[in-house]
């Protein structure tokens, strides 16, 4: 039986989605209340051999949910040890890895223990990517904590950390062996970072699926006030969705690239910015309005369609400002995009809402006007 954090009891709503890759196959498990059995599911997705798991957090989420996840590690049998990094996307460095591979080593962590990623996306990137690489791959576990990291990051196993050239450029792929989300942990989530994460969920019914889309319009209260209905509902389709996607393109070579809408422009607009004004979720809110706008001009998307993608993503709430930008600056950004090649941007535009293509013969012109009209506020 497991308990919600209210009290009662959640077994109804517990929801498993499998991701079948062969040997790295791994369950996503999605259950209200659920740390406290997280001893129990990490002993199974792991293992007899396991003798210690190594939790890799940083403070403030250590400081809510640390000591539940440590006690219910003792009690499946686990000998815990927990190393603590930063907060923030500068945390998510090769010097917090060097850190982090320091405090295995001297701990003599050996290679059939586990690391417990128990955070957010930079957290549980870094973890991934200390796992991917100390003693050349361990088994790790993602318990992620925020909206973002339960609907996106913590499935299908991408692990990185940034470079000062550039954010994501130094990673490795490799899968955990289990996903837990407990959905009762948003409740302490600020609802900042709560609306950045619901800009990628809507993303996912965009790219994939008409009804998860109507379900986040027509549920919205609901969700930001953590129904955990509405909140396991959400996340379900969500991962459904990316464990769909991964298991038919595990590294990124074609299908999985649909997961970048709204994140070309999103990703411009964060680097213009220096990721200081604007949350990775907020982002892809202004790249997916621009994406809408760009498949309209073309002739992609109707305009109807068009402007319920738009309208789904004012929904949530008002984006910080971004008309002082200049359209100069975004465009050279998107010039420097990582996925150019040949001097084309491959962009993910929308053809209706559920369903997304790749096109990579936008006209420079319309990509600019598009630009333009968004830093001023025009659609
Ligand atoms: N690997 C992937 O496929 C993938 C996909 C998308 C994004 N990402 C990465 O994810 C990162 C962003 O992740 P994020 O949005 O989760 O940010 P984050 O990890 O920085 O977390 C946001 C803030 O919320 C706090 N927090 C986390 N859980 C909390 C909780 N339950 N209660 C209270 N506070 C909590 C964190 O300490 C932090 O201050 C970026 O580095 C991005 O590159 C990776």
């Amino acid at each position: 039986m497991i308990k919600s954090f209210s009290g009662k009891s959640a077994s109804s709503l517990k929801r498993t989605i499998h991701v079948p890759l062969g040997e790295r196959r791994y369950d996503i498990t999605i259950a209200a209340g659920s740390l406290s059995l997280s001893g129990e599911m990490i002993r199974g997705a792991i293992g007899d051999k396991a003798i210690r798991a190594a939790i890799i957090s940083n403070r403030k989420v250590h400081s809510h949910y640390g000591s539940e996840v440590e006690k219910s590690l003792r009690q499946a049998g686990f000998q815990t040890i927990t190393h603590l990094i930063g907060d923030g996307e500068s945390a998510k460095s090769f010097r917090t890895a060097q850190k982090a591979w320091g405090f295995l080593i001297e701990r003599k962590v050996a290679r059939s223990d586990v690391i417990v990623a128990l955070g957010g996306g930079v957290v549980g990137d870094l973890a991934g990517f200390v796992a991917a690489t100390y003693l050349r791959g361990i088994g790790y576990i993602q318990i992620p904590t925020t909206l973002l990291a339960q609907i996106d990051s913590s499935v299908g196993g991408k692990t990185a950390v940034n470079h000062n050239l550039g954010k994501n450029l130094i990673g490795a792929f490799h899968q955990p062996r289990a996903v837990l989300i407990d959905t009762a942990t948003l409740a302490t989530l600020p609802r900042r970072e709560m609306r950045a994460g619901l800009y990628e969920a809507v993303k996912y019914g965009v790219i994939a699926d008409r009804s998860l889309s109507d379900f986040i319009q027509n549920n919205l209260n609901s969700i930001v006030n953590l129904d955990q209905h509405s909140l396991s509902h959400l996340i379900s389709g969500c991962c459904q969705i990316k464990a769909r996607v991964v298991t038919r393109d595990e590294r990124e070579s074609g299908l999985r690239r649909i997961l970048n809408f709204g994140h070309t422009v999103g990703h411009a607009l964060e680097t213009v910015t220096a990721y200081r004004r604007l949350k990775h979720g907020e982002a892809v809110g202004y790249g997916m309005k621009c994406a809408s706008e760009i498949a309209r001009k073309t002739g992609i998307i109707t305009a109807p369609d068009a402007d319920t993608i738009k309208h789904r993503i004012d929904a949530l709430g008002p984006l910080p400002r971004i008309d002082d930008l200049k359209t100069a600056e975004i465009i050279a950004a998107l010039a420097h995009d990582k996925k150019v090649v040949q001097n084309r941007l491959p962009l993910i535009l929308p053809t209706a809402v559920g369903s997304v293509v790749i096109r990579d013969d936008t006209p420079a012109a319309v990509v600019s006007k598009a630009v333009r009209d968004l830093l001023a506020g025009r659609y």
